[in-house]
């Protein structure tokens, strides 16, 4: 890998490699707009992973109605300035370098946060309905010296430049966007007008700061966005970029996307894969001479070189993957790229900084809690513990008492580690990434040198016998089969035994719950069946999935048109029929079916718990046991937490 680790320069901004790690919002400033330890500790872990440049999360640059989060990054306050410039030093301590990203989200932004109202170029309605407040023009001249003035801050900081974020629908975006833009002013019109604002700000940035202090401007060079007429195109998108350049802007971040298209193009999830927007990088490099970054859904290091020597990009954008391993550059440069936890695509972290308004990770538990879960202590001393499961929280638990210093047997029943795991790839050909999860974590397992004994059912007797101090228990659950007529027909079959190959469906195929198992399991059969169904007791489909994901999910199940009945309670399977309940008036339906397919959630495996509870003094209860419906996310951190906790004094 040869071409990402050359050196590279923005601007008189000197970089040690070509990867940068894009900006994502963690929710973790402190309320006034300084960096907390925490967040300190989030950045310098991915210095310390050898990243090239950082940018950091979103800076508000106004404080009536430029909110876009709690607990967000804010330079505007003299006070800021020593715990900012702590942050950078702290940061340019592993020679990597750090730009501020300059932010208003316009129209996406909440009213509570902003005095209860929005502002953006025009009175278009948000996707929520609200509509904004039209800015206007002293409005646009203030904000203008307001986004200088926090580069001024920045600068004084000692940040190594800035990035202007007019991408994804935010305020610079929305009026560089004639589907958002509707002025008839200097800043609307033509795509001169629409370029005015950010391009007056670059200007504004330049002369306050000098020229030579780097202005990174990030956009979407299309929107892909067909609903919303004049939304950002790849052709518009280039002759954006030519006048970013001509205006003296010292390096373009390649992004896509908005939140008003339905798809989240600009933060994809698992089912894109790598490289997918590679072409558009590509136009834009052509088109100007300003080193470009290029954001492509990168997981793997091989990939990203792959695109420098395509001449995709001269930089490649590493967002997600710096969440799920801080050290994928380490990791890649010293031969190591099968060690990295790679993102997954699940988007568990745009949901967790959504709903919770921090950022959480489904395969790093370590993320956004840097601060408190730093390098375990190793003080295992060789005491034995019995690890019962290979599932991913097994997996986990098993090695990080193995780092410690314990003596970790891990017993899993089936011929290979993976639990879940093994079923869960085998959906679509990108679960594949998945599979990655797996073996990395069987790696970890290998690595923390603990024993694994596989194809051995764990009894309390089978593990007694080895004499553990602990048991941390992860056995699993079973799938639900509720107790109603004809659910024990040889026609009625688990979705899990579907996806592992051990059942066939075909003709009439009725799908019996709509959550990601469900889902994903009629997807994958659509292409074999005669016809689908799909039916969930809850008013809604996909109950507790994020909406990226479900939405996701069920554009590629549009194409077998599936018959989709939520709301609809099973009652039985007769004679070629499933027999339901519709919940709103109580009417009984009756849908043709050669084959039904359970998916209705997970039991746990209450007995085992019991049996290990009574048997040992210390069990530790994790994975399926511990909670239902399993996610990758919960089962790993709850695993990793208790490892990282277990005290073997106590
Ligand atoms: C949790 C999260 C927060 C993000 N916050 C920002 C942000 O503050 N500014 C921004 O320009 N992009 C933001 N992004 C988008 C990323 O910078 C990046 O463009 C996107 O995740 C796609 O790249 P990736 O596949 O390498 O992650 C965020 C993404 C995530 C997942
Ligand atoms: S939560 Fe999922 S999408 Fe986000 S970084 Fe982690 S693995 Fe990737």
């Amino acid at each position: 890998m040869k071409k990402l680790f050359e050196k590279g320069t923005i601007g008189n901004c000197r970089l040690k490699n070509r990867v940068v790690m894009t900006a994502m919002t963690t929710g973790n400033a402190g309320k006034n707009g300084q960096p907390t330890e925490q967040l300190v500790r989030y950045y310098e872990e991915r210095a310390k992973g050898g990243v090239g440049l950082i940018v950091t999360e979103i800076f508000r640059v106004n404080e009536e109605h430029g909110v876009a989060i709690g607990n967000q990054l804010s330079a505007l306050d003299v006070n800021n300035l020593p715990s900012l410039a702590r942050m950078v030093a702290r940061i340019h301590s592993y020679g990597t370098k750090i730009f501020a990203q300059l932010h208003h989200g316009g129209s996406t932004n909440v009213p509570a946060m902003n005095g209860g109202k929005l502002y953006a170029p025009s009175a278009i309605p948000n996707v929520s309905g609200i509509v904004p407040e039209p800015l206007t023009l002293e409005q646009i001249e203030e904000l203008k010296q307001q986004f200088i003035m926090t580069a001024v801050m920045c600068k004084a900081a000692d940040f190594d430049g800035v990035e202007l974020h007019c991408a994804h629908g935010y305020l610079l975006c929305e009026f560089l966007s004639a589907s958002s833009n509707q002025r008839t002013d200097q800043y609307g019109g033509s795509l001169e007008n629409r370029c005015r604002l950010p391009i007056e700000i670059l200007h504004g940035i330049k002369a306050a700061c000098g020229a030579d202090f780097p202005v990174m401007v990030r956009f979407s060079v299309d929107e892909y966005d067909p609903d919303h007429e004049g939304s950002i195109t790849l052709e518009e998108g280039i002759e954006i970029a030519k006048r970013f350049e001509a205006a003296g802007a010292d390096a373009l971040d390649v992004s896509c996307g908005n939140y008003f298209s339905k798809y989240g193009e600009n933060i994809e999830p698992y089912s894109y894969s790598q490289g997918w927007r590679k072409a558009n990088s590509k136009a834009v490099k052509e088109a100007v001479k300003v080193p470009v970054i290029a954001i492509n859904t990168i997981k793997e290091p091989e990939v990203a070189e792959q695109l420098l020597e395509e001449g995709c990009c001269d930089f490649v954008g590493v967002g997600r993957g710096h969440i799920a391993d801080p050290a994928w550059v380490r990791k890649a440069q010293t031969g190591r790229s099968g060690e990295i936890r790679k993102c997954i695509g699940c988007l568990y972290c745009f949901e967790t900084l959504t709903s919770a308004g921090y950022v959480r990770c489904s395969v790093n538990a370590q993320a956004g809690r840097e601060a408190c879960l730093a390098e375990p202590v190793n003080n295992g001393d060789g005491r034995k513990i019995a690890v019962v499961g290979g599932g991913p929280a097994g997996m986990q638990a098993a090695s990080l008492l193995g780092r410690r210093g314990f003596d970790v047997t891990l017993y899993e029943k089936e011929a290979q580690l993976g639990g879940a795991l093994n079923l869960a790839d085998k959906t679509a050909p990108y679960k594949v990434k998945l599979t990655w999860l797996k073996d990395t974590l069987a790696g970890e397992v290998e690595r923390a040198g603990v024993k694994v004994r596989l194809g051995e059912e764990a009894t309390v007797e089978t593990v007694a016998a080895g004499r553990p101090e602990a048991v941390f228990l992860a056995a699993g659950a079973a799938p639900v089969r509720p107790a109603l007529p004809g659910l024990d027909g040889a026609n009625v079959v688990q979705a899990h035994d579907v996806v592992a190959g051990k059942a066939k469906v075909s003709g009439r195929v009725v799908v019996i719950g709509a959550g990601l198992t469900g889902l994903e399991t009629a997807k994958m059969i659509s292409g074999e069946v005669e016809s689908l169904a799909i039916v969930d007791m809850v008013p809604q489909l996909g109950a507790g999935m994020y909406p990226g994901i479900f939405v996701d999910i069920m554009r590629q199940l549009a194409a077998v048109s599936p018959t989709l009945l939520p709301g609809h309670k099973l009652e039985g399977v007769g004679d070629g029929v499933v027999r339901l309940t519709r919940l709103e008036d109580g009417a009984a339906v009756e849908l043709p079916a050669d084959w039904v397919v359970l998916a209705m959630g997970q039991k746990p495996d209450s007995a085992a718990v019991a049996a290990f509870d009574a048997a040992f003094d210390r069990v530790v209860v994790l994975g399926e046991n511990r909670r239902v419906p399993g996610r990758i996310a919960t089962s790993l951190s709850d695993a990793y937490i208790a490892a990282f906790a277990f005290d073997p004094e106590a």
